[in-house]
C-alpha cells in the first residue's frame, strides 16, 4: 500500500521552495512514478486552447494532443472529474498509447480555480487503482496545484 501522507509531505518538500513551475513539474512526475508499484506511465497533459498537449512524464513515449472530451484524459478534463478505470479496453474511445496498459486513472488538475491540465497514470494491470489510491492522488495534485506554479504560470 502506497503511504501517500508521506508522499504528499515528501512533495511539499520537494516543491515548496522551488519557483519554476516546470522543474516542480518534472520533480511531481518523478517522485509519483518511482512512489507508485505496477505502473507503466505516468504524466501530466496540459490544456493548451481546446486540446490536451504532453508535458513532464515518465515511461514509453506518448500521444502527444488529445482534444478535449477524447479518450479517458480527454473526458477528465472536459468532465473536471477524475476518471478511475479498472479496464481501458472497456472505455468507449480510449486512446492507446503503451499498448501494455491495462487500467488507468486522470486527475484533473485545477490551479486558481481553473483547469491546467491532467495527471494520468496507466497500469499494465487489471483494477490497479482503488479508491484509496484515487484520494491519495487527488491529495497529492491538490498540493502539487497549490505549490507548483507560484512564479505565475503553471508549465
Ligand atoms: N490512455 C489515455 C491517453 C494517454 S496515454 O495513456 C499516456 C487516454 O485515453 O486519454
Amino acid at each position: 500500500m502506497t503511504d501517500y501522507s508521506l508522499l504528499n509531505a515528501q512533495l511539499k518538500a520537494l516543491i515548496e521552495d522551488e519557483p519554476d513551475a516546470l522543474a516542480n513539474a518534472a520533480n511531481f512526475v518523478a517522485l509519483l512514478y518511482n512512489a507508485l508499484d505496477d505502473i507503466n506511465w505516468l504524466g501530466i497533459y496540459v490544456l493548451r486552447g481546446d486540446e490536451l498537449v504532453l508535458g513532464p512524464f515518465q515511461g514509453q513515449t506518448a500521444c502527444v494532443h488529445i482534444p478535449l472530451g477524447n479518450g479517458v484524459c480527454g473526458t477528465a478534463a472536459a468532465t473536471l472529474e477524475t476518471q478511475r478505470v479498472p479496464d481501458v479496453h472497456a472505455f468507449p474511445g480510449h486512446i492507446v498509447c503503451d499498448a501494455a496498459s491495462r487500467s488507468e486513472i486522470v486527475v484533473p488538475l485545477i490551479f486558481g480555480e481553473k483547469l491546467v491540465g491532467v495527471l494520468d497514470i496507466d497500469s499494465p494491470s487489471l483494477d490497479r487503482f482503488s479508491e484509496a489510491d484515487q484520494d491519495g492522488v487527488e491529495l497529492l495534485c491538490r498540493t502539487y496545484c497549490e505549490l507548483a506554479g507560484r512564479d505565475g504560470g503553471f508549465i
